[in-house]
């Protein structure tokens, strides 16, 4: 069981920005990641449909015989985390807009968050913020575009500016001090966001400290791998092939990523069609 993989996965390429930090944390781990790109966005998408996703791909993982899963999204586990506890015997590590660093760290009491429509209209983040932003402002923007530019590798296009623009401008005029990155799409944009909001302002990207949670949570269940079979990770997307592979190869930097096609039958996922 040691040696089994651990599922990761998210609506698109965002999680990539959590995996990094799962594989340089736990290098000898064997990863299987998800891109569920035939649906992307989820931000979009109501509670009910990402709850559908999730059921499902967390029985494709069942059947890969993952030891773990991550959900490497913070839309999905804000809407189908605790659903998923208690549906799977199965140890999950989650996602949620960093709220309580942010609230802990700010010093002008104000702090901003990035996150989905998807996310900030979930009872899990209005838990969050009702009980770890006390005597906070937080400001919220949606970003509505960014996934899908991010989506289609323009990292740094016009869209991407003028989305972050008209986000961020608001927040810094309020006296924001402290950005929370509540979507794990949105770290690979921080060039922009850094160049827009400046060295004085601090960004939170949680995904280190799922990274170590995700660890913690192997130990505690005694699934951490031994060590004797090198690391490694399988890529798997539900849309194409292709793009899928460059992005992988561009986003993690790697050369040559071998990537697996996965196809939706209504509320199943199986690899290639088998
Ligand atoms: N990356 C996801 C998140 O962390 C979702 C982006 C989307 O598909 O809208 O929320």
């Amino acid at each position: 069981m040691n040696e089994h993989p651990i599922g990761v996965f998210d609506s698109g390429v965002g999680g990539l920005s959590v995996l990094r930090h799962l594989q340089a944390q736990l290098p000898v781990e064997q990863f299987i990641y998800l891109a569920d790109q035939g649906h992307v966005p989820y931000g979009s998408r109501s509670a009910q449909e990402i709850i559908q996703f999730s059921q499902g791909i967390t029985q494709f993982f069942l059947q890969l015989n993952v030891k773990a899963l991550v959900v490497a999204c913070n839309t999905a586990s804000a809407a189908a985390l605790s659903l998923l506890r208690e549906q799977f015997e199965l140890p999950f590590v989650g996602m949620e807009p960093a709220v309580k660093p942010a609230a802990q760290q700010t010093q002008s009491g104000k702090v901003g968050i990035l996150a989905t429509g998807g996310t900030f209209a979930s009872a899990r983040y209005a838990r969050l913020t009702a009980e770890y932003a006390k005597g906070v402002t937080v400001w919220e923007d949606p970003c509505v575009g960014l996934v899908p530019e991010i989506e289609a590798g323009r990292l740094d296009s016009l869209a991407v500016h003028q989305v972050l623009r008209q986000a961020l401008t608001p927040m810094l005029a309020a006296g924001v001090d402290t950005i929370v990155m509540g979507c794990t799409h949105y770290p690979f944009v921080l060039p922009v966001v850094e160049g827009i909001v400046g060295t004085a302002v601090t960004i939170i990207d949680p995904a280190p400290a799922v990274a170590r949670q995700t660890g913690v949570v192997l130990r505690q269940h005694n699934l951490l791998a031994d060590g004797s079979q090198p690391g490694g990770v399988r890529f798997i997307t539900t849309g194409a092939a292709e793009p899928y592979a460059r992005q992988v190869e561009r986003l993690l930097g790697l050369s040559g990523a071998g990537v697996e096609t996965a196809v939706w039958h209504g509320d199943q996922l199986s690899v290639n069609g088998n």
